[in-house]
């Protein structure tokens, strides 16, 4: 049988929809607006797509969007003069500063140079160790919105068999931490993973974030697995025409769907859910901020 596809755009929708209700109460209710500051070093392309499309989806939701954007060469004092600034205004609930940053800067002493409870990216060491003690914290974007697929597929997840590939700090081992925090059974595979197959193989659930297009191949996948695919890798079409390019993520799409239960294409699958997850993470904060009851289903 054809896998289920899950519809991240769709899904996403329906996650700022809840956001923009909430944010719409704060407003009415308590005359809070959320807001969200994201900080940008350099002119990386794909980082500056990203955060035009973070701050427009950050308006649209009815939350206050600023944008810090720093030449190239910025000292790392200036940068973390304007992470202090942005802690200690009272606007902004959330602060994410877009990586990867330029090499001359320290990525671990800027990351946890913001709050902790600004930290919508879930990278400040505080909320890696609050994760990963199963306490309350902000969570990373790209996990979360994996976890609400899962949770929205399978209603629960406890007992289950899940392989997470890939090991990133923004993705892999977040990911394994609230796939275990929800009781599945996980391993953590990666580069160096012996018999990756047989172990993949073995899974119910199955989250790919290597960064290696198409990797994973449908021989690989139990059937009826549950297919999340992180992967995000642009490759050249020529069969488009000349000079095209196609988004591929890190599972061989055809093939997995042909074996899997349900599968997230690329696009369309979990990308949207990532930025949907940034903005939920902002009106928390915001919530967690102002000593207000938080929206139910936005966080971990
Ligand atoms: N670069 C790629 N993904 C992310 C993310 O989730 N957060 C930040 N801050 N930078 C990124």
């Amino acid at each position: 049988m054809a896998a289920t596809i899950i519809d991240g755009k769709e899904f996403a929708a329906r996650v700022r929809a809840q956001v923009a209700t909430h944010v719409t109460h704060l407003k009415a209710e308590h005359g809070i607006t959320p807001g969200l500051a994201v900080v940008l070093v350099g002119e990386d392309p794909a980082s500056q797509v990203y955060v035009r499309s973070k701050g427009k989806m950050t308006v649209e939701v009815g939350m206050k969007s600023v944008e810090h954007k720093l030449d190239v060469e910025t000292p790392e004092a200036e940068l973390l003069a304007l992470i202090d600034q942005l802690n200690n205004d009272p606007e902004i609930h959330g602060i994410l500063v877009q990586l990867p940053l330029p090499k001359h800067l320290n990525e671990d002493l800027v990351i946890n140079s913001i709050d902790p409870a600004k930290d919508v990216d879930g990278f400040h060491i505080s909320n890696v160790g609050l994760l990963g003690t199963g306490q309350k914290s902000m969570v990373p974007c790209t996990p979360l919105g994996c976890l609400m697929m899962l949770r929205d597929h399978h209603g629960s997840i406890s007992g289950m068999n899940a392989v997470v590939i890939g090991r990133s700090n923004i993705v892999g081992k977040p990911m394994a931490q609230l796939l275990l925090n929800d009781s599945a059974t996980v391993t953590i595979a990666h580069s160096r993973t012996k018999d990756l197959a047989d172990v993949v193989r073995r899974a119910d659930i199955v989250v790919a974030a290597v960064g290696r297009p198409e990797m994973v191949p449908g021989d690989w996948i139990k059937p009826g697995a549950t297919v999340i695919d992180v992967g995000i890798n642009r490759l050249d079409a020529p069969e488009k025409g000349e000079g095209k390019t196609k988004l591929v993520g890190d599972v061989h799409y055809d093939s997995c769907a042909a074996v899997a239960g349900a599968i997230t294409p690329v696009p369309g699958g979990v990308g949207p859910m990532t930025i949907a997850c940034l903005l939920a993470n902002t009106v928390t904060a915001c919530c967690r901020a102002n000593g207000l009851a938080e929206p139910e289903g936005l966080t971990a």
